[in-house]
């Protein structure tokens, strides 16, 4: 299931962000990738311990919590702190692989399951050629290029890639979380639910069978939730 979550950074907060990465210190893309994607990963990463990182990072981890539909669809755990990368110029694609399942958070020291992966789009689509994510799932290639501030999610599970960018400049962020539901059918199933019990809520108010819609979702996230 991909969900796209729209507007996550405000327009103050991606300005900030986007005058962060401006002149950042961008390193080669493989600083963390596993053995098999840093064959076919070559784009530009900003190293994580670099003040633009740093404040990015604080930015963007502080919008991720307050945005309901990112905790609705995602219901984390855990989020290994956003990176940052770059395509352009001669590092400028990241050919198909699939995340690593385990992931070392050097700030926390924690382990993270990616149960999700994550991308922020920073740039305006329009300033660049190329650059598309493209994620395979059961129903088939999807391939997805969003407005700078926006967000997908994706299982952590999916082979994706990113096109070569052809002109301009790619940034995003990029990051995985672990769920506390860990399963994708069982976090699709409550982020359904929940939406269309919020549209009850907004369409009829808290009639009975809403309150009791609302039970449910919460019992069944009770039952499944691993805390
Ligand atoms: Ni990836």
């Amino acid at each position: 299931m991909l969900i796209e979550v729209p507007d996550v950074l405000s327009h103050a907060e991606l300005q900030k962000v986007q005058a962060l990465l401006a002149n950042a210190p961008w390193a080669d893309g493989r600083i963390t990738a596993g053995s098999q994607s840093a064959q076919v990963k070559n784009n530009w990463q900003l190293p994580e311990q670099t003040d633009q990182s740093q404040a990015a990072r604080a930015i963007l981890l502080a919008a991720l919590n307050r945005n309901p539909l990112f905790l609705s669809a995602a219901l984390p755990k855990r989020i290994f702190p956003p990176l940052f990368n770059r395509y352009a110029d001669d590092r400028n694609a990241f050919g198909n692989h699939i995340d690593n399942a385990i992931r070392h958070c050097p700030i926390s020291g924690q382990r993270v399951r990616t149960d999700l992966s994550a991308t922020i789009f920073l740039a305006d689509p329009d300033s660049y050629d190329g650059g598309e994510l493209v994620i395979e799932d059961t129903y088939g290639e999807h391939s997805v290029k969003l407005a700078a501030g926006s967000m997908v999610l994706y299982p952590g599970s999916s082979l994706h890639r990113v096109e070569p960018v052809t002109r301009g400049a790619r940034l995003a962020s990029f990051f995985w979380l672990e769920s506390m539901v860990r399963e994708t059918e069982r976090r699709r199933l409550l982020f359904e639910m929940d939406m269309s019990i919020l549209e009850l809520r907004n369409t009829q108010g808290d009639s009975a069978p809403t309150v009791n819609l609302t039970g449910c979702y919460h019992n069944l996230l009770r039952m499944w939730a691993d805390i």
